[in-house]
């Protein structure tokens, strides 16, 4: 298979990468900033290709799917990982920081499915897709001081939900999966409070392990007819 993982220089996206090259797959270790980062993640899997874009962009996205699409001639899987926080109370966050979170978070899903599913759909093409939308808790409870992430996220459900119901007929499933709480760059940028109040509210007092969300988005890839499902990985109760 041909994945896409974007945001894979680190974090849970590069986890991914490395477990679908595992597996044998193809793999585009998508970036926007860390270059060194994405070629390193790149070089650990036997067939990659590390490809910059920023997901608040369409043209640059669609520009980066053409690029995979010349080379491999197809795209399997895309995982929409990229994402960005910026805590603040409401009354203290700014239009440009909202702006950059819904954009980023939301807009860039819907910019990497719009350009990926010209080349998903094929008349006669019986082969399952897969777009699997990483979201968060965030997004069903809310948290106070991440109104942009939750809102964004929120919305990325709604997005995965409405593009399951219009690509079922193409073979393509649209699932939206939640990790746990995470020690990556994203995680360990929060307050402690935060960190405590996720270990708090987990029922087996334990973060989330990227590897195993990962392994997990692996095995959603390889089924062939769940879609329109909001996958919640963690101990929290929703
Ligand atoms: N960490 C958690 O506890 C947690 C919990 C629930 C859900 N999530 C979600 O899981 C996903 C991954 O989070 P993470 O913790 O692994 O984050 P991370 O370590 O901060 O990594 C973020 C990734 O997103 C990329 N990125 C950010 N803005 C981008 C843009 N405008 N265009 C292209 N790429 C961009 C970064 O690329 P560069 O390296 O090039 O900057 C990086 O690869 C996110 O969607 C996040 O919301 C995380």
């Amino acid at each position: 298979m041909v994945c896409l993982i974007t945001g894979s220089s680190r974090g849970l996206g590069k986890a991914v990468a490395l477990a679908f090259g595992k597996r044998g797959h193809r793999v585009v270790v998508h970036y926007k900033d860390k270059k060194c980062e994405a070629e390193a993640v790149a070089s650990g899997i036997r067939e990659s290709l590390a490809l910059k874009a920023d997901v608040r962009d369409f043209k640059e996205v669609e520009s980066l799917v053409e690029k995979v699409v010349e080379k491999w001639g197809r795209i399997d899987v895309l995982v929409n990982n990229a994402g960005i926080t910026k805590e603040a109370l409401l009354l203290k966050t700014s239009e440009n920081d909202f702006d950059e979170v819904v954009n980023t978070n939301l807009k860039g899903p819907f910019n990497f499915i719009r350009a990926v599913i010209p080349y998903m759909i094929k008349p006669h093409n019986q082969t399952i897709k897969h777009i699997i939308n990483i979201s968060s808790i965030a997004g069903i409870k809310g948290k106070a001081g991440l109104s942009a992430y939750s809102a964004s996220k929120a919305g990325l459900t709604g997005l995965t939900i409405s593009a399951a119901r219009e690509l079922g007929e193409h073979n393509i499933m649209v699932n939206a999966v939640l990790p746990g709480y995470m020690l990556t760059e994203m995680g360990i940028a929060s307050n402690e409070k935060a960190k405590e109040l996720a270990l708090q509210d987990s029922l087996v007092k334990q973060f989330s392990n990227p590897h195993n969300v990962a392994d997990f988005i692996c095995y959603l890839s390889e089924t062939k007819e769940i879609t329109g499902q909001v996958f919640n990985l963690d101990s929290r109760i929703l």
